[in-house]
């Protein structure tokens, strides 16, 4: 591994020349790297791959089509294996079906599913034919799916009738009906639907059985290759403002960056590793480590469909003994609500068949770490703190194992091709020191191949959002420090993101939904520091007074606004708690201070507050509330 750190060192451009000949290029590539339109990079730019026959074809043409790909393991309780073979026959199938539909490359696709293997075939029937997924989280609701549908311009939406969660059969075509009712979504021609869970559905004449498409379709197709450049997906995220931002990532530099990171960072040895990573395909780390990275290494991984409470808080140790699961990939939200429960959890568990713990999408605090393991890793796993962004596309930052010692709490270097620095305010940077670390922001200094290469539709918000903080650098958006060993520890966000269970989740995306309700004049959302979830969702509103005559009393008040934010977003942005208040603490030039909203959020004593264009809101804040959740 030191031999990786020595070869990026000497060549970087050469070290991802190599990473990227290891995947299989319809025609070759003979430029690495094309900066010249910076800040959108282009590389490998003149090779042509295919993204699917990547994860598929080239394993069976290897001699590896028996090679298990999936083992699926249902909420329920059903289970189902894929192999190498069996999903590229499937893949193919869809493939067909897709473009009987009129799906053409470059065509945008929406997926809205459960975490099930027709959820893998889609999105890998979609880069076979060089269509563009746009994969939203099944979690998010109607109005969301309706407003990436509509961005996107997308022709088809994939869904299924239902998913299995918490033990019970959850409806998702019912919001993709919601999504496309009144003449909405006009682009959407088709509307595939995968039979899941065999909940009565709502048939419309744009609808198509999923099952029926494929049974017509061919099982042969022959991959094409597709420009390195040629868009792969769209994956939207929440940023500082409203309205969320459709990441584009493309073909080549992407499948690049996925699997050497995924080969890297879990020492992956394909013949015999099981891997398990707990994302849902809804999230980035959901297509880079369960859909490309794994399959492009020829992986076999395992996938669940449910919750880690379904039935009881040992199914993911039940999974782990019963696959003999050697690598596992999850959140740290995950790990802090299972050392709450207790190593109990765990008892009569086999866990000896794994081999090394990821983690990725909030900071670990060392207890967790230390949690981690010692009880899930039994003290002899190695454990991954991966640092990386949607639009990253891959890990940044990560210790790889054997490489150094790891510490608890501190996601340690940047990979071997990746430049990486903290700087100031004034962009200056900040160095490594024995006298004590100072906080800077984070900044990625060199282009890297599975960067993003744009904001779907809004090349200005692109520039302005990750390029314009500091000249000719990456702005990450998240502070961090260097130890005076040089290890990175990252310090969470510095802007208006917050992550609540490892989602990234946009005040001001919250703030609108609220302000949509008509009892809402304003609104203000903080991130409030969380024992499990890192941080709660936590809103003020001033109400009108001309709509809330006849409102009912604060607490069925805030249990609206709770569940209309729900509609509105999702479950996973309702505010764990509302406070109505009379006026919100703002500057003299009208700026919201949420930094003492955020005091009055964890019950802390409220800080300065002299730049208040009047201080006495603080103290009328104060005395209002009543600090009860809603819950
Ligand atoms: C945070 C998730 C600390 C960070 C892959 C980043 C982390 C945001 C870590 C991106 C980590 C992710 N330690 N913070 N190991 N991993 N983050 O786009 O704030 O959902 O900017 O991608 O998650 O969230 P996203």
């Amino acid at each position: 591994m030191a031999n990786l750190y020595s070869q990026a060192e000497a060549d970087r451009l050469a070290f991802w020349s190599a990473q990227a000949h290891k995947l299989d290029w319809h025609k070759p590539f003979t430029q690495t790297l094309d900066w010249s339109q910076a800040p959108v990079a282009k590389w490998f730019a003149d090779g042509e791959i295919n993204a699917c026959f990547n994860a598929l074809d080239r394993h069976v043409l290897a001699g590896h089509g028996d090679r298990v790909a999936l083992l699926f393991e249902g909420e329920p309780g059903d289970t189902k294996t894929y192999t190498y073979s069996d999903l590229l026959v499937e893949t193919k199938r869809a493939a067909n079906a897709l473009l009987n539909l009129g799906i053409n490359a470059g065509d945008r696709v929406a997926i809205y599913m459960p975490m099930i293997p027709e959820t893998v075939i889609a999105i890998l029937a979609c880069a076979r034919i060089g269509a563009v997924h746009s994969v939203v989280f099944g979690g998010f609701s109607a109005d969301s799916l309706r407003s990436r549908i509509d961005d996107a311009q997308a022709k088809l939406v994939i869904t299924a009738d239902g998913g299995y969660r918490k033990g019970k059969a959850h409806a998702l075509k019912e919001a993709v009906d919601h999504a496309l009712s009144a003449e909405n979504c006009p682009t959407i021609e088709n509307v595939l639907v995968v039979k899941r869970t065999g909940t009565e559905v709502v048939w419309n004449p744009k609808d198509i059985w999923w099952h029926e498409a494929l049974a017509e379709a061919s099982a042969e197709h022959v991959a094409v290759g597709f420009d390195a450049e040629h868009p792969l997906f769209i994956l939207y995220t929440s940023g500082t403002t409203g309205k969320p931002k459709g990441i584009l990532h493309t073909t080549g530099g992407y499948l690049t960056g996925a699997s050497y990171t995924h080969k890297t960072v879990f020492d992956l040895k394909p013949e015999t590793d099981v891997y398990w990573c707990t994302a849902d395909v809804g999230w980035i780390t959901g297509h880079t480590y369960v859909i490309y990275g794994p399959l492009a290494n020829g992986a076999t991984q395992v996938i669940y469909e449910g919750t880690p409470d379904s039935p009881t808080f040992e199914r993911w140790w039940q999974i782990i003994e019963k696959y003999k699961v050697s690598i596992f990939y999850t959140a740290p939200t995950a790990i802090r609500t299972f050392m709450k429960l207790g190593k109990e959890i765990i008892e009569g568990k086999d866990l000896s068949s794994l081999r090394i713990l990821g983690s990725v999408g909030e900071p670990i605090n060392p207890e967790a770490w230390q949690w981690y393991h010692d009880v899930i890793g039994n003290s002899r796993c190695e454990i991954v703190d991966t640092w990386w962004q949607t639009e990253t596309g891959s890990i940044m930052i990560s210790p790889v194992p054997g490489a150094f010692k790891t510490k608890p709490g501190s996601a340690q270097r940047a990979l071997p091709g990746i430049k990486v620095g903290i700087v100031d305010e004034n962009g200056r940077a900040v160095e490594v020191s024995t006298a004590g670390s100072v906080a800077g922001y984070l900044t990625i200094d060199e282009p890297w191949p599975s960067m993003l290469r744009g904001v779907w539709g809004d090349h200005d918000r692109f520039v302005e959002t990750y390029w314009s903080k500091f000249t000719g650098k990456y702005f990450a958006g998240d502070g961090a420090r260097f130890d005076e060993d040089g290890d990175i520890w990252l310090l969470g966000r510095i802007d208006d993101v917050i992550k609540v269970s490892g989602h990234r989740l946009s005040t001001a995306e919250i703030e609108s939904a609220l302000v949509e309700h008509h009892w809402v004049a304003e609104a203000a959302v903080v991130g409030a520091k969380d024992e499990i979830t890192e941080q709660a969702v936590v809103a003020f509103v001033i109400l009108r007074q001309d709509e809330i005559a006849d409102a009912p009393d604060e607490e069925s008040i805030g249990k609206i606004l709770r569940a209309w934010v729900t509609e509105k977003i999702g479950a996973i942005a309702r505010p764990r708690q509302i406070m109505v208040v009379t006026e919100l603490p703002k500057t003299r030039s009208g700026k919201i201070m949420r930094r003492l909203l955020r005091d009055v959020a964890e019950g802390r004593p409220v800080g300065d507050v002299t730049t208040l264009a009047d201080s006495s809101v603080m103290t009328a804040i104060n005395d209002k509330l009543s600090l009860g959740a809603n819950d």
